[in-house]
């Protein structure tokens, strides 16, 4: 192992988006820290070099902290965090279920909040570093069907957008990921054409690319979707409710 070898630990990191970046830094020589519930797909994981593996539930603020300074202690230091856990459920959001709404927001916005807190301080002494937090695009403006993970998410990067400000004060970067459509077992749960679905190869491609090789806050694909939603955002509301109400009636 070089001296120089980066780390960085993922959450989120048994399945889908953050499993597939997870073995792309692996495969680029980053030592990765991998993190979520199921300890099984974690362990299996390990068998490709450079990964190891530190289960966690992100709605648990001891563990957090304790799967943290257990990786600092085996790793040394720390990089790069990149917070991909999340949870969705589209059967669940079509009527307003207060306690569903709450899970989602437990598990997608404050188990997030949880980890930047308990790595914050750990890099604003160190004065260098990266957080990178996986939101979406559903959290850009509103949408049918999306009254917990929609709100979730829009929470999630106005949060990045504030504490921007706070770590760029101790050179530490902050960047929001808000990925498109992606393959994966939370987007195979939608019952609705999808368009410009992407493979968790694609997504793993852009999110190296984007936190490793280039600099902006925002880190966002496939552009074909995302640049129609941003346009979409700026929309008045008239012209905006219209439009999406038009879209997901074709
Ligand atoms: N797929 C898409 O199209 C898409 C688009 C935009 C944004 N996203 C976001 O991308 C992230 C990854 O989603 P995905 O599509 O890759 O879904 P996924 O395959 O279902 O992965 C979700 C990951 O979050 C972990 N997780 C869930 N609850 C957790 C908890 N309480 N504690 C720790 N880990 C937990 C899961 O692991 P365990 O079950 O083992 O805990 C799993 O590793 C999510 O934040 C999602 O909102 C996805």
């Amino acid at each position: 192992m070089s001296e120089n070898q980066k780390k960085i630990w993922i959450t989120g990191a048994s399945s889908g988006i953050g499993k597939a970046v997870a073995e792309k830094f692996a495969l680029e020589g980053w030592k990765v820290a991998v993190s979520a519930r199921r300890k099984e797909v974690l362990d299996e994981m390990t068998k490709t070099q450079n990964i190891f593996s530190y289960p966690l539930d992100v709605t648990n603020e001891d563990q957090i902290n304790s799967v943290f300074q257990k990786i600092l202690n085996d790793f040394g230091e720390l990089d790069l965090c990149l917070f991909s856990s999340g949870t969705y459920d589209p059967k669940n959001e079509q009527k307003i279920d207060p306690d569903k709404i709450k899970n989602v927001i437990k598990v997608n916005f404050f188990g997030v909040v949880d980890c930047v807190k308990t790595v914050e301080d750990y890099f604003k002494k160190r004065k260098s570093g990266h957080i990178s937090i996986v939101s979406s695009i559903a959290g850009y403006r509103g949408l049918p069907n999306s009254s917990g993970y929609g709100p979730s998410k829009a929470a999630l990067t106005n949060f990045c957008e504030s504490i921007y400000f706070d770590f760029k004060k101790f050179n530490v970067r902050i960047s929001v990921i808000s990925p498109g459509f992606i393959k994966t077992p939370l987007t195979d749960k939608n019952n609705f054409p999808m368009p410009f679905l992407k493979t968790v190869d694609f997504a793993a491609e852009k999110i190296f690319k984007g936190l490793v090789k280039e600099n902006a806050f925002e880190i966002h694909f496939p552009k074909g979707l995302t640049l129609t939603l941003k346009f979409l955002r700026v929309l008045p509301y008239k012209i905006y409710l219209f439009l999406v109400d038009k879209l997901v009636k074709r």
